[in-house]
């Protein structure tokens, strides 16, 4: 595991940019994994950056949403494939075909998540992950429990989830209770996995995440810190605790 910290946010997205633009330019084939949320935003924006720039070529590139709420489709506002529309895709090169996530819509959930995974297993699985890490540590929505599921699947969001998700709602209401997140299986056999983490909320989150020498299912970002390629970057407000 490598720990890098960095002097403000915009530092942490210029430097998990920089690492997705360095596996692209390497292997222009590669299937990426991009979060959702408030902490990647700075990175999706210098990704565009670099883009414009001429710098990176993602016509070759494919790249997934690793989770998205029950119900919401690709038109919804708060639905995960409309944020990267929004942020990333709708100014970069990806082709739309090489664009996929797990289909939140269909009623039979068990049968959209066998199709995610197949598709991931067919695309040769994922080069690359860039991960958030909630303040109860979940990572995609593998929540903290006393067992982690290895599939994609269908997943019961905590409350304090639903309510760090209520301020992008127009009220707590509102938010999905339930979600399909990919599973730890799919995030584990990443080739390599970056997470960002910012801001002071995330301080002691990231504390217990370094402090310990434990992993557990009820902090379910400790296992990445034995994938042989964890690269963890967080700006100095989120390390104020170390
Ligand atoms: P955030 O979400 O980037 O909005 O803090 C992180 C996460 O839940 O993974």
């Amino acid at each position: 595991m490598k720990v890098i910290i960095t002097k403000d946010d915009h530092e942490m997205s210029v430097k998990a940019a920089e690492m997705i633009v360095e596996q692209v330019k390497q292997y222009p084939q590669s299937l990426l994994a991009l979060s959702t949320g408030s902490t990647p935003i700075g990175t999706y924006q210098e990704l565009v950056k670099l883009y414009q720039a001429n710098q990176v070529d993602f016509s070759k590139a494919k790249c997934l949403n690793m989770d998205e709420y029950l119900g919401l489709n690709h038109q919804h506002l708060q639905g995960y494939y409309y944020f990267m529309n929004k942020h990333l895709y709708q100014y970069v090169n990806f082709q739309e075909n090489n664009l996929f996530g797990p289909d939140a819509m269909n009623e039979n959930i068990e049968e959209s998540a066998r199709e995610f995974d197949e598709r991931i297993q067919q695309e040769g699985g994922i080069d690359l992950i860039l991960l958030g890490i909630g303040r109860d540590g979940h990572i995609a929505f593998n929540m903290p429990d006393e067992k982690l599921q290895l599939k994609t699947h269908a997943q019961k969001l905590s409350d304090a989830t639903i309510q760090d998700n209520a301020r992008f709602f127009n009220s707590i209401e509102e938010v999905p209770t339930h979600a399909i997140t990919i599973g730890i299986n799919q995030l584990f056999n990443s080739k390599k996995v970056i997470m960002i983490a910012n801001g002071e909320n995330k301080s002691e989150i990231i504390r217990e995440l370094l402090k310990l020498d434990t992993i557990s299912t009820k902090l379910p970002a400790s296992l990445l810190k034995i994938h042989p390629d964890f690269t963890l970057i967080i700006d100095q407000e989120a390390a104020k605790l170390l």
